[in-house]
């Protein structure tokens, strides 16, 4: 398990009191491992319900599920010592009614002791946001581009296009600051627009797909360091290539395995060596 006695977890509020100051550096993690090498350079890790199809191969968020969401939770609070983790409320745990958004949320943060929780949508999801703020627990919000209506909206289309979109996005962005979230994400929507809705709201904003101007930025991990396997969005940067790494690690062990030069003398334990 990570340990550092000297280190404070950041929180929600020392998040939100950076709105307007220095970038807020945010990436996705699932994993124990991933946790613990991203934890000392980030702000903020969020279990994304990515994970769906990151780690478990689903077609789309919808894959996720709470048991999964509370599963990978738990592995990076056990990695994460520093960051601020927030864990994403699975598509169908929140929607319907605010006793089960508050329900839900509950869950998450008990099963996995995270700092916050985050939820897509804005005017229609304000009413859960208030309430699960009003439950003790810090929320993230989510607008723009939302995951989670991949197939309500017939595919992910980039928002902020048209007048009446662009007054609607302005509600939602509204809407959850006064329900009380202490960010909210902006996602895959047109720069000009998220960068006014920053400028809009007194709670830091967070872009994936949106704007530099937002207070902070966020990136799915696989995509980030080059380990997404299938279409690598427009709106990501690659800081590493790992597909390319894994693949050749595995040619040269198949390599070695087969013209038995692996295991080496120096991997074999002898009846000599102790322990
Ligand atoms: O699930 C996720 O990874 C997210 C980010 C893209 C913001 O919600």
């Amino acid at each position: 398990m990570a340990s550092d006695a000297t280190a404070t977890r950041i929180t929600p509020a020392d998040l939100l009191a950076r709105k307007g100051g220095e970038p807020i550096v945010c990436l996705t993690a699932y994993t124990y491992p991933i946790a613990r090498l991203l934890d000392p350079h980030v702000d903020l890790l969020l279990v994304g319900d990515s994970v769906a199809m990151v780690l478990h191969g689903h077609q789309n968020t919808l894959g996720a599920t709470m048991d999964m969401m509370v599963a990978h939770g738990q592995a990076v609070m056990r990695g994460a010592v520093h960051a601020c983790v927030v864990v994403d409320m699975p598509a169908g745990s929140y929607e319907d009614s605010v006793q089960n958004a508050v329900a839900s949320a509950e869950r998450i943060m008990r099963e996995t002791g995270c700092d916050a929780v985050k939820l897509e949508g804005g005017v229609e999801m304000a009413p859960q946001i208030a309430a699960i703020v009003a439950a003790g627990i810090p929320v993230m919000g989510h607008i723009g581009l939302l995951p989670q209506s991949v197939e309500k909206e017939g595919g992910y289309k980039i928002k902020g296009r048209t007048d009446a979109n662009i007054a609607a996005l302005h509600a939602d962005a509204r809407a959850v600051e006064a329900a009380g979230a202490f960010s909210v994400v902006i996602e895959g929507t047109v720069e000009p627009v998220a960068a006014d809705i920053s400028a809009m709201l007194s709670i830091p904003t967070i872009g994936i797909g949106a704007s530099p101007k937002c207070d902070g930025q966020i990136l799915v991990i696989d995509d980030a360091i080059g380990l997404t396997v299938d279409r690598v969005p427009k709106f990501v940067r690659e800081y590493a290539h790992l597909r390319d790494a894994v693949a050749t690690a595995a040619e040269n062990y198949a390599r070695d395995v087969r013209n038995r030069s692996f295991p080496a003398p120096e991997h074999l334990f002898s009846p000599q060596d102790k322990a």
